[in-house]
């Protein structure tokens, strides 16, 4: 988060978070474990999911739009729990909105350089995110002698939105996609090229439905790589930032007593109802249906 709102008051405001849909409730359940005082008000923009496979400019438009509609609802800051919109439109949700806003990228690419340990990261996200080389950029602005890899992973978004996250789909589709790890792999020892820098020192969930797969994901990625990594989760480290953001700027929320959870939707709530609990952690409560 770079701007503050620090009104008298902002305080028992709560925050507003989104995602192009369900993704982003894993935020949800890492802010409700870090900052349980704090009220949240979250969109998932399910008419319009996915967001990975579309234009910057498109994601950019639709973020703008989501981020709009929270600030309309009173939040105190926005957090981005899609880095598909972080990767892409922080700079512009910032100069639209007079509000903080904070990320998921940045915390995951901290979190990535300290389990990495010199090694390489390998990034998993969306087409849009890895094609935006956001990882890249965060990671090298930590860390020059870190090398990072983005596998573009569409089709484990479309697997969480509809609630296939267990059994040998998630885990043949994981496998399938992990497959550059084990040629790479493969080609390194037929070269001798045994410098820990080539060797791949984490796995890092970077789209915000992934920690659902996150078991198949570090079963999957020690078969490829033949020894055990560690899988960073953005979700947690963004949690971890929100935290620090609200303590500095005296914005946390007062008291211990848990705060609210409000949801809402662009599409028809019914299969958010129904997945959502997974992600959640938690019993899901009413849903709005909502327009941007
Ligand atoms: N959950 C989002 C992310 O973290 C977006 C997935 C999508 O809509 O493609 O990138």
């Amino acid at each position: 988060m770079t701007r503050g709102n620090t009104e008298h008051g902002a305080r028992t405001a709560p925050l507003g978070v989104f995602d192009s849909g369900l993704g982003g409730l894993t935020v949800v359940r890492a802010l409700r474990a870090r900052l349980p005082a704090e009220s949240i008000v979250y969109l998932g923009d399910t008419a319009r999911v996915p967001y990975g496979s579309r234009s910057a400019a498109t994601v950019r438009r639709y973020a703008v739009g989501c981020a709009k509609l929270l600030a309309r609802r009173g939040v105190k800051a926005i957090v981005v729990a899609c880095n598909t919109v972080s990767a892409v439109a922080l700079e512009t949700l910032r100069a639209e909105l007079d509000l903080p806003v904070s990320g998921v990228i940045l915390p995951g690419a901290r979190a990535a350089v300290a389990a990495a340990r010199g090694r390489k990261v390998c990034v998993l996200a969306t087409v849009g995110t890895v094609a935006s080389g956001a990882y890249t950029r965060a990671v090298a602005a930590l860390s020059s002698r870190t090398e990072v890899m983005g596998i573009p992973t569409p089709l484990l978004v479309g697997l969480a939105e509809e609630g296939w996250t267990e059994g040998e789909v998630p885990r043949l589709v994981v496998r399938r996609y992990l497959e550059p790890l084990v040629r790479d792999r493969v080609a390194d020892e037929a070269r001798g090229d045994a410098a820990a820098s080539a060797r791949v020192g984490c796995v890092v969930l970077g789209c915000t439905h992934f920690p659902l797969f996150r078991t198949f994901i570090e079963e999957e990625a020690a078969r490829a790589l033949g020894e055990p990594v560690p899988v960073v989760d953005s979700a947690t480290a963004a949690a971890e930032d929100v935290a620090d953001f609200l303590a500095a700027r005296e914005l946390a929320a007062p008291g211990t007593a848990q705060g609210k959870l409000e949801l809402c939707v662009t599409d028809v709530p019914v299969a958010f109802e129904r997945v959502a609990r997974s992600f959640l952690g938690e019993a899901v409560g009413t849903v709005e249906q909502v327009d941007l």
